[in-house]
């Protein structure tokens, strides 16, 4: 039977020539200005007004925390404020045993607050006890977990890494994994309160509160409505911040879902060398990467999914997030092509928990960069004497009083997709 005419034309108007793209596979060639990707950002990204509201005021803070991070050096020096100190992961803190007022004033202040209301609201260490064994969402958990850490990361301390399990929970992002890893979420990445995961990674990799609450943001209306407690692997809900062309996991609809049903949540040994060699027969290390280097992996991975990928799926949105991953890889790891092949998970014989799954295949799990360094008498940083000493991981982005802000971010981010649209 024929089509009738309307839906034939319909059609018709449909049909592209043979090789040509649809408007967001071609979006490089003609929106190459910072201007016009900031447009189509926009246009594409309309949250809720409450949301819209909430992001102002980030923004706000966030300028200021830029502004601060920008001039704090001269303020040291002109004496008004102290020097920045070494390390800026704190070590554990509660409202009731703040950080020292004299390095980390403002959260200082702020565990002084909560203990105030903790005090007013009857909500003291046994309910919170309760709340993390039984996963229940404590009221305004957002504004008090802020208040609690558990200082690991400080002093380059990391404490020994938990190799997932297969009844263990874990996402397409490594580093999230790597906060499971670690303990600083639950070991099982299961049952994750959402608020305390970003308070977490904030400190953890010194990442602005505001930047930290901008990263869960997309996530935001999709767990209200269970209070904000997920597992680990429902974040690879695919086209909200999971996209295609990312460097560490394969597209959604070119995942090997039958040999593995968690493709998308494990470590890609192929990926991880593709991106971040092992070093060389000469016991050379690649250098560290740079933006332009994101750029053109990035840029090399979406024209092989365009190729390959016929669900392959790309906006504004979905782009930013891909170079905002590697804007992570570059200021919290500085594209240190070691560390982020144990952030990403490689297999390393000689790391215990490197196990054999039942097809016989090996996965690694991401962890935080910790390895043996072999030194030589008089070498940087060592010693009088040779040997070999654990390396001690501190975030890039430990420079930074207030850590990686929205605007630092945005910038770096805006810079590898521009690179990579060139
Ligand atoms: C609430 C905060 C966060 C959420 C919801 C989130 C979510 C995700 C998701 C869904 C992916 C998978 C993208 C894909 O392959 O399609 C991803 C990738 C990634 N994330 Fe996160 N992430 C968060 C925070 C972080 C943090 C704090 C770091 C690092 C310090 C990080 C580093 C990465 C890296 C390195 C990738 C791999 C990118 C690639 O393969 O190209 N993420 N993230």
């Amino acid at each position: 039977m024929k089509d009738p005419p309307s839906a034939m034309s319909a059609a018709k108007t449909k049909m592209r020539p043979k090789g040509q793209r649809d408007a967001s596979h071609t979006l490089h060639r003609s929106n190459s200005s910072m201007i016009r990707l900031g447009a189509q950002l926009m246009q594409q990204n309309r949250p809720q007004l409450a949301v819209n509201l909430a992001l102002v005021l980030i923004f706000l803070v966030d300028f200021w925390l830029t502004g601060f991070n920008i001039f704090h050096s001269l303020l040291v020096k002109l004496g008004v404020i102290g020097a920045l100190p070494q390390n800026c992961v704190p070590p554990a803190f509660s409202p009731t045993s703040p950080p020292p007022f004299a390095q980390w004033p403002l959260t200082h202040i702020y565990c002084r607050l909560i203990h105030v209301y903790n005090f007013l609201t009857s909500y003291d260490k046994d309910i919170r006890l309760h709340h993390e064994v039984f996963s229940r969402k404590p009221t305004n958990d957002w504004i008090r977990d802020w208040a609690y850490w558990d200082g690991i990361g400080h002093k380059g301390e990391w404490g020994e890494a938990y190799a997932a399990k297969d009844e263990d929970s874990r996402g397409p992002c490594p580093g999230l994994n790597v906060l499971a890893s670690h303990g600083l979420i639950h070991v099982s990445g299961r049952k994750v309160a959402a608020s305390k995961m970003v308070a977490a990674f904030s400190r953890a990799f010194n990442i602005a509160p505001t930047m930290a609450l901008q990263l869960y943001s997309p996530l935001f209306p999709l767990f209200s409505e269970r209070g904000h407690i997920l597992d680990l692997e429902d974040i690879g809900i695919a086209n909200i911040i999971e996209h295609d062309a990312s460097l560490l996991r394969p597209d959604y609809h070119l995942a090997d879902w039958e040999g593995d049903p968690k493709a998308m949540c494990r470590p890609h040994q192929d990926m991880i060398d593709r991106w971040f060699p092992a070093p060389n027969k000469h016991g050379k290390a690649k250098p560290d990467l740079t933006d332009r280097e994101f750029a053109e992996a990035v840029c090399i991975r979406r024209t092989e999914s365009r190729e390959q990928n016929r669900q392959y799926s790309s906006n504004v949105v979905q782009s930013l997030i891909g170079s905002g991953s590697c804007c992570l890889m570059l200021n919290v790891f500085g594209g240190n092509v070691m560390d982020l092949r144990e952030m990403a998970g490689s297999v390393h014989q000689d790391l215990p928990g490197i196990r054999t799954t039942a097809s016989g295949l090996e996965y690694g799990y991401e962890r935080i960069p910790a390895r043996t360094i072999k030194h030589k008498k008089g070498s940087e940083g060592c010693p009088v004497v040779s040997g070999t000493h654990r390396q001690k991981w501190q975030p890039a982005t430990g420079k930074w009083y207030f850590g990686m802000t929205i605007m630092y971010a945005l910038w770096t981010t805006f810079n590898i997709e521009m690179r990579a649209r060139a």
